[in-house]
């Protein structure tokens, strides 16, 4: 699957509206260079202790997810994020000294993660979420550095930068920058309300993917968790009533994150990555303040779902391409069948009203998944070839009437935009 990143889109448009002196003002928050030494300058068990923090800050965050190599090698860069306009890799984040970030200090680093600012001054693009990690406590930043230095280094040069002129220039992006404010915390919050936020949005940046954006892809944050567009897939809303709607319950959602598995579907998609390296790390205090944040302690009640009407014979064409080739694994009820693949009754992936999801497991399956809890998920394979295009959309349409809540007006169209 190709994420497309949106963010990049009309950067040379705003880049040609904002005066010229725009990419030299200072972009960098404050950092107390002498606090920081204090905290760094320890050895022996202090030095253990912060490195273990770092290394759970490092998970919550998600940052294998993208610094990862493609070949396995934590930290060691080369993951590609695909933009309309080329390919933008995660970066070497190990201590090598010419190819990695063996070079920066402390408040380099810090620069980079909260400001998108690198050590030479360059800007970062928001494929990082800076935005998101913004407001990364400096004394966090300092323990993720303390990690990342104890890591091996691995001399790896990063891949060559795939965008093409305009939108290789990264001066540019001072007046992106100058556009999309970065996401703050709360003000006024309890403690608790600031735990979930800062787990949540900032180390987690949750919202990266589960908040719309602008025109020129920057987060819309009074809109926060009302759902996003992937390229073609979509990162649903994680509003309470949403949620609700699609039946999770608190212990749902803990189960979810902990083990990415639930009755509402397992982690699929852009979703597995932060299962793989991040969410089935976090304590289950930090799970619980998460869902607490995002729903309060108990959800809204699920309101009352009324049987979507079909026509028998789209209904029928779509039953029978499930019966052919989906019933063997999910049950010719959609019940699911333990250790071999999750229920479709209760699945959320027909409930959402943007099919796309749905469509792209169907048209491309899904790569064997290794769940919380030891669960090897076996790939399931995809149906391009195995089914027409209308029989893909009588399918997609009666499991979204059946199951779903949803109206069975898919077309074929929808599924040739929806596919690759
Ligand atoms: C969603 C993907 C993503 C996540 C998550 C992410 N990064 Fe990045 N990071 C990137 C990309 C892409 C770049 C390079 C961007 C560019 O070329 O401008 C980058 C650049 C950097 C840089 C600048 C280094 C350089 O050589 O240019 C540092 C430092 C860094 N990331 C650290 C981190 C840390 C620490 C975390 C976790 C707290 C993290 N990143 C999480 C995508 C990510
Ligand atoms: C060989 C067994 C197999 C077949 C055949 C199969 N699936 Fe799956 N399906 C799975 C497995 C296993 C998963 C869970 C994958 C994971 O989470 O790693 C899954 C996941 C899904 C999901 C996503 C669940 C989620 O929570 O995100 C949907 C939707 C789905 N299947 C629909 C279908 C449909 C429709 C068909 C028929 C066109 C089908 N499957 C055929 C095994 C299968
Ligand atoms: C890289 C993008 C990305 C990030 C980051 C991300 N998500 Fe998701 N999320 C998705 C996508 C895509 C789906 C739909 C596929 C699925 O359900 O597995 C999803 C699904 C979900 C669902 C299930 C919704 C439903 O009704 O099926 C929940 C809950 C969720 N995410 C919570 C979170 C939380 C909490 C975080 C932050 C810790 C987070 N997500 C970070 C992309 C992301």
């Amino acid at each position: 699957m190709k994420p497309v990143i949106k963010w990049i889109l009309g950067l040379g448009v705003v880049g040609g509206v904002v005066a010229a002196s725009v990419p030299f003002w200072p972009a960098k928050s404050a950092y107390d260079d002498k606090a920081a030494e204090q905290r760094l300058t320890v050895s022996g068990e202090d030095k253990a202790k912060l490195i273990k923090r770092g290394k759970y800050l490092a998970a919550v965050a998600d940052c294998a997810a993208c610094h990862q190599s493609p070949d396995g090698a934590p930290y060691a860069g080369g993951h590609p994020i695909e933009t309309p306009f080329g390919v933008i890799y995660g970066t070497n984040i190990t201590p090598d000294k010419e190819t990695g970030i063996g070079n920066y200090t402390s408040a380099d680093f810090y620069h980079a993660v909260v400001d998108g600012v690198r050590a030479d001054g360059k800007r970062v693009y928001p494929a990082m979420p800076y935005v998101s990690y913004h407001t990364i406590r400096p004394e966090d930043s300092d323990a993720i550095y303390a990690y990342l230095m104890d890591q091996q280094p691995v001399k790896r040069a990063n891949p060559e930068l795939g965008l093409s002129f305009p939108f290789n220039q990264r001066w540019a992006l001072s007046y992106w920058n100058l556009v999309n404010p970065k996401l703050q915390m709360p003000v006024n919050a309890t403690p608790e309300q600031a735990n979930g936020a800062y787990l949540t949005d900032v180390l987690g940046h949750c919202q990266e993917c589960h908040t719309p954006r602008n025109a020129i892809g920057g987060l819309k944050l009074a809109s926060a968790y009302e759902g996003s567009v992937l390229g073609k897939i979509t990162g649903p809303s994680l509003k309470p009533e949403a949620l609700a709607a699609r039946g999770w319950t608190a212990e749902d959602l803990r189960k979810f994150l902990k083990t990415g598995m639930s009755p509402q579907g397992t982690m699929t998609l852009e979703m597995y990555p932060v299962l793989l390296h991040s969410s089935q790390y976090m304590t289950d205090e930090d799970i619980a303040a998460i869902q607490t944040y995002l729903t309060g302690d108990k959800l809204p009640a699920a309101p009352e779902q009324t049987p979507v009407a079909i026509d028998a014979a789209l209904r029928q064409s779509g039953r029978d391409a499930y019966m052919a080739v989906c019933a063997g694994c999910h049950g010719v009820d959609g019940e699911g069948k333990p250790h071999i693949a999750p229920a479709m009754t209760t699945n959320t992936s027909a409930m959402l009203a943007d099919p796309s999801n749905l469509i792209h497991v169907i048209v491309d399956g899904i790569a064997e998944q290794r769940l919380g809890n030891g669960e090897v998920m076996q790939a399931m394979p995809g149906f391009k070839d195995a089914l027409t295009k209308q029989q893909i959309a009588d399918l997609v349409n009666y499991m979204r009437a059946e199951w779903g809540g949803q109206p069975a007006s898919i077309t074929v169209q929808d599924i040739e935009k929806a596919s690759h």
